[in-house]
């Protein structure tokens, strides 16, 4: 690490974090022999147990992800999608997608009135909302390739969190609570979800029978009985209920795919991200590449130069986003001259340091005419350099709200993260058009962004896994907590407690975290000419790992969420 002042001092990182962050805050997890960073406590344990029964980083994560798709109802999924990013102990690289497909039959004119405007919600609410579940067969397939202990064994702690039920946490609770009117319209959803004599408490005990005789045919290891067998004709049978136009032929058609990760290089490390269908590795390595230019150390985290060349870069990416990415496999996505260093030095050139570049001055990239595209985050590291960083998602907190019949899972709601129309934005305000328009069997764009750094040496020894979840703001919530590590040169837990903003082209603002600006920023901001938005809301919630020159790892959950870090 270079001129770390800081590192290793964990106790000072503790001492930091609570100066800067919300009290909530808690001293980074350290270990030597394995670390799990996970969104919700008793699935950290799952996957803490895990490793130390001598599992790998992978029987750990899919321990895990079966954990939290009961003890983290509103990400945690079977009904959902995610991204599994694995460095294996070798150091080869796996980008394993087990994203949602669009059912064959779904066509954007769905989503439109008669006078082909967006109906309001309908990528969001009922079954046309719902794409086709790849968790299942991602999980199960990740295992077949690099797991090593048995599949039902890792199955075996959510089975029994499931059927015995396990005691709710405070934020578990509130996010029920808030969630009680989309979970009440769906009554398979709500004979789980809602109660009716009196609000969740925390300590309440979630007992979800469907979900644990679920989960126990899951745990034989055949993908079949999901996605031809009795659970999937229950997933048909209710979205068709409910207005969606899913068959079974979309199920049994399911595949998850392994593709090459994206590679990128800032500074001295080696930053390795998801590729297309997310667009979270793409954009994040051209906001670095753009960045490179700029010494940010100079001005240091949170100063309004800083800011200001990070918005700059960020709004320049998303608009390459909103114009390029979607589906490889559906939109000729020009990867090779969206990543160009040349193309992005010539980017980066255009950025002002004293004055913002109005975002409809911003152009999404050109090619030359004679050249013819509510989640979670973990992160684990089984301590013999296998390491995993997966994020996974049924798009809004609880997806769609609907429950497949009989089975207890929550249906995803990811149909919304196409666009639905050119230039309509979704509910991240994102915009896109052809390269992400609404297909039969096309996987929306995403914005998750599960990565690992190592060092840019032939000896590529590990730094860092992160990622996270928040939609849109997921991308710019990694490039934060990579920047503040690799050129603020803070300790882990203070680098992800760091207040954080986001700029992703359009809508034309930065939107911070209210503790982020000091007046005398926000001033320096407003006077290079950005419109500055206040949220009340967190700006993602990072789980992620920091490797020690010494072998000693730390891990740091984020105090914006009920994260657990744990180590050994
Ligand atoms: O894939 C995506 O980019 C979105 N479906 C992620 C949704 C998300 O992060 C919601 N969580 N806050």
């Amino acid at each position: 690490m270079k001129a770390n002042k800081y590192f290793p001092t964990i106790v000072l990182a503790a001492v930091m974090a609570l100066t800067i962050a919300s009290a909530a805050s808690r001293p980074a997890a350290v270990g030597r022999n394995g670390m799990v960073v996970a969104p919700e406590a008793q699935a950290a344990q799952v996957g803490l147990k895990v490793l130390k029964s001598g599992g790998n980083a992978v029987d750990a994560s899919v321990a895990m992800a079966l954990a939290l798709a009961v003890t983290y109802p509103n990400a945690g999924n079977l009904g959902g999608g995610g991204f599994l990013l694995y460095r294996t102990p070798e150091g080869e690289f796996h980008a394993h997608d087990h994203r949602e497909t669009a059912p064959g039959a779904l066509t954007a004119g769905m989503f439109l009135d008669r006078e082909g405007k967006p109906v309001p919600e309908r990528s969001l609410r009922g079954g046309l909302a719902v794409g086709v579940p790849g968790t299942v067969a991602g999980l199960l397939d990740a295992h077949r390739r690099w797991g090593s202990l048995p599949f039902k064994d890792l199955a075996a702690p959510a089975i029994s969190l499931a059927g015995d039920g396990f005691a709710i946490s405070r934020e578990t609770a509130a996010g029920l609570n808030r969630s009680a009117t989309l979970l009440a319209a769906d009554p398979e959803s709500a004979k789980i979800f809602v109660r009716r004599d009196r609000p969740w408490q925390a300590g309440d005990v979630l007992v979800q029978p469907d979900l644990a005789a679920t989960l126990k045919q899951i745990a034989a290891g055949d993908p079949a009985v999901f996605y031809t067998g009795r659970i999937g004709r229950a997933i048909v049978e209710t979205v068709r209920t409910c207005g969606g136009v899913m068959t079974l032929e979309d199920l049994a058609a399911y595949k998850p795919v392994l593709r090459e990760p994206l590679h990128g290089v800032y500074r001295r490390y080696r930053i390795t991200s998801f590729p297309p269908p997310s667009s979270g590795g793409a954009v994040l390595l051209q906001i670095l590449e753009m960045l490179e230019a700029f010494d940010l150390s100079a001005s240091g985290y949170g100063g309004s130069r800083t800011i200001h060349l990070m918005a700059e870069a960020e709004r320049r990416a998303y608009a390459d986003r909103a114009q390029w990415m979607g589906d490889p496999e559906f939109f000729d996505i020009p990867l090779d001259r969206l990543l160009d260093p040349d193309y992005l030095a010539g980017r980066a050139g255009s950025i002002d340091p004293a004055r913002a570049t109005p975002s409809g001055r911003i152009a999404p990239y050109r090619p030359v005419p004679e050249e013819s595209p509510e989640t979670l985050h973990f992160s684990v590291t089984d301590g013999k350099g296998g390491i995993v960083a997966m994020t996974t998602t049924l798009n809004s907190s609880y997806g769609s709200g609907i429950v497949a019949r009989g089975t207890g899972i929550l249906l995803n709601n990811e149909i919304d993260d196409f666009a639905v129309a050119p230039g309509v934005p979704n509910q991240f305000g994102l915009v896109g058009g052809e390269a992400n328009a609404i297909q039969g069997g096309k996987r929306p764009l995403s914005s998750m962004t599960p990565t690992i750094v190592t060092t840019n040496a032939a000896s590529s020894r590990p730094v860092m896994a992160l990622g996270s979840p928040g939609g849109s703001t997921i991308i710019t919530s990694v490039l934060q907590v990579l920047l503040n590590v690799l050129d603020h040169h803070m300790p882990l837990q203070e680098a992800v407690d760091a207040p954080r903003f986001h700029h992703q082209w359009l809508p034309d603002v930065i939107r911070y975290e209210a503790r982020m600006l000091p007046e005398d920023v926000a001033a320096g901001l407003r006077r290079r000419g950005h419109i500055l938005e206040a949220t009340e809301r967190a700006l993602g919630n990072v789980a992620a790992i920091w490797f020690e020159n010494d072998g000693t790892i730390h891990g740091a959950a984020d105090p914006r969420g009920q994260g657990r870090a744990e180590g050994f």
